[in-house]
């Protein structure tokens, strides 16, 4: 699968993932650090400080990509936990895409397709210098560090990332990803259940323990939708 990438950099974008559908073009990274009109799932909004934080989405043709949405998700969200760890940030994964550091959410990925085209795309929000959050529960990785990073390398170290797992079988990858689970152990409400989350196994299904000893394996998907947080005290 390895092919040239088109780099697209926009001074001021509605949205990167909207800009990369607007056109069938697999393999294109278009990026801004003015995203003004960003998008998140479920019909949210996506808080951007310009200049500081990166909106970046790239494009991947479908047929030669050949994963599963759940495989694509999983290894955007390893990268991103690799892309932190390089800058000494020890992050979580919060089902099913988001990127928290102690409870509070630093990356957010948005991954969307069209049935008449072939591209898949892959947009992903990562607060980098911002400060000021209002009354978002966010952070970044200058409130992490105090350190101010160059947010052109930060969008070369991503792609190179992506890009090297995109194109690799990850062995255990639900493990990996599953081990830096922000809910792992955690009691949640499920389908009007207690429930104690455990891992996520190799066909994308997360392990429930119910209060009567029960286990059951649930798609991911299916926990993403009726899952209502975490219960008070755990
Ligand atoms: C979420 O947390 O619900 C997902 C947020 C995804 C935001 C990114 S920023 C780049 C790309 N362009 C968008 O409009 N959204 C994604």
């Amino acid at each position: 699968m390895t092919q040239k990438l088109n780099k697209i950099y926009l001074e001021e974008v509605v949205s990167t993932n909207s800009f990369l559908l607007q056109e069938d073009r697999p393999n294109t990274i278009c990026y801004s650090f003015n995203q003004i009109g960003g998008r998140g799932r479920h019909q949210s909004k996506w808080n951007f400080e310009k200049g500081k934080d990166i909106a970046f989405s790239i494009s991947f043709n479908k047929a030669t990509i050949n994963q599963s949405i759940e495989e694509i998700n999983l290894k955007t969200i390893i990268s991103l936990l690799q892309l932190l760890d390089n800058l000494n940030i020890n992050a979580q994964f919060k089902i099913p895409n988001d990127i928290y550091i102690n409870g509070k959410k630093i990356s957010g990925i948005l991954i969307e397709h069209l049935d008449n085209q072939n591209q898949i795309v892959i947009g992903i929000g990562l607060n980098i210098n911002s400060t000021n959050h209002g009354e978002f529960n966010s952070t970044s990785t200058f409130l992490e560090t105090n350190v101010e990073v160059n947010l052109n390398d930060i969008v070369g170290d991503l792609t190179n990332i992506l890009i090297k797992n995109m194109n690799k079988d990850i062995p255990g990858l639900a493990t990996l990803v599953s081990n830096q689970n922000f809910l792992l152990n955690k009691k949640v409400s499920y389908a009007g259940n207690d429930v104690t989350v455990g891992h996520i196994n190799d066909n994308f299904e997360i392990s429930l323990t119910y209060p009567n000893g029960e286990i059951k394996q649930v798609k991911l998907l299916d926990f993403t939708t009726k899952y209502k947080g975490e219960n008070n005290g755990t």
